[in-house]
């Protein structure tokens, strides 16, 4: 967490001042600025949930299913979770949100397609009185809540443990740099800070943005990458997510190349088993229920009219509003070291879960039983 993050945390923004009113039919909404005129909800509250893929398992395996449960409980099995997700279309991901406008949700939690494209949609909720809690990436727009990881961090786990993985081999060749999506603002912050830590520090002979995050776009680039440098001179990879390490491995298996470390992150179970078969070196753990249970609390706060400073100890600006309250969950840099203190101890996944049949040596030898 960088400290203008930590100055601004007791910056309390108006938005967040707005007093329990929960019995009084009368109370405005001030999240923000928003005009609603709707009476402040007990618990039977409807929570709009848009989230922007499925090809990325934590989606529908671990956001989904636990802000779900999370909503159920704040709310004593009252609350209600409207879900949509937008299969990496910015312009369904629109839709989704004006027909929750009709729906009338009571409150949008939005993980954005496009952080740009979504922003007059978060105007339109606003408009019509529906807070919008931007998830895991920052939504433009009047949003009034976000919860996320801190994903320079993130960047810079990655980084660091390509470094450590390269040793003092790490300027003699080349590695490759398998970015996120254009139009995911996580993307150009894992970006920033796995180039904070690698610059000047290795060679990068390639490096790509990857359309839509998708493991078959990695796939390609890299198979382009492979014949642009010479197997022989690619040393590692820096990837920007486990979904796409998949895509990477399988062009570097094809092209007779094993033994370089590739980065990862979301320890996808996938991700976790090619971590074990000593396949790809690492990830980044982020505890997705912390995240989940944030969203789902800051969204029933909003719905219900109480101020956000319970949860939100943090402050971010987006490029159009300033000083959102934030929650900021902490990362791990996962390897075969630490699955057991990790993924393991938090119930993400059983030792049985990973060491399926095709595992089973791998994790004896890691001394995963
Ligand atoms: C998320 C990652 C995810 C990626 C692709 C990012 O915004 O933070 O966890 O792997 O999107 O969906």
């Amino acid at each position: 967490m960088n400290t203008r993050m930590r100055r601004a945390a007791f910056a309390v923004a108006a938005g967040a001042m707005a007093v329990s009113l929960a019995a009084c039919g009368s109370a405005k909404e001030s999240g923000g600025g928003s005009k609603s005129s709707s009476p402040k909800k007990g618990d039977a509250i409807k929570v709009g949930l848009l989230l922007p893929e499925n090809q990325t398992a934590r989606y529908e395996k671990f956001d989904r299913p636990l802000i779900e449960k999370k909503v159920k409980e704040l709310t004593n099995g009252k609350g209600e979770v409207v879900y949509a997700n937008a299969k990496q279309d910015a312009t369904t991901q629109n839709q989704q949100v004006d027909s929750m406008v009709t729906n009338k949700v009571d409150v949008l939690i939005v993980d954005a397609v496009d952080a740009a494209a979504i922003k007059n949609s978060v105007q339109k909720a606003k408009d019509a009185g529906i807070p919008v809690v931007a998830y895991d990436r920052l939504a433009q727009g009047p949003i009034d809540a976000y919860t996320s990881f801190d994903n320079e961090t993130v960047g810079k786990t990655q980084g660091e443990a390509l470094l450590k993985a390269l040793g003092s081999k790490a300027k003699s060749g080349k590695i490759v740099m398998m970015n996120g999506s254009s139009t995911d603002p996580n993307a150009a912050q894992f970006k920033a800070g796995a180039h904070k830590v690698l610059d000047g520090k290795v060679n990068v002979g390639k490096e790509y943005d990857t359309k839509e995050w998708k493991p078959e776009n990695a796939n390609s680039n890299m198979e382009g990458a492979i014949s642009a440098l010479g197997k022989k001179n690619i040393i590692g990879v820096y990837s920007a997510n486990d979904g796409m390490a998949g895509g990477i491995i399988t062009a570097l298996k094809a092209a007779g190349i094993s033994n370089i470390p590739v980065t990862g992150q979301d320890a996808e179970l996938a991700g976790v088993q090619r971590i074990v078969a000593g396949e790809q070196y690492m990830s980044v753990y982020k505890p997705y229920a912390p995240e989940a249970a944030a969203a789902a609390e800051m969204a029933v706060d909003l719905a219900q009219g109480k101020s956000l400073d319970a949860v939100a100890k943090d402050k971010v600006d987006s490029p159009t509003t300033k000083q959102v309250p934030s929650v900021l969950v902490p990362v791990t840099a996962l390897t075969k070291d630490n699955i057991k203190d990790t993924v393991i101890k938090d119930g993400v996944y059983t030792v049985a879960d990973i060491c399926t049949a095709q595992y089973k040596a791998a994790c004896a030898k890691i001394g995963l039983k």
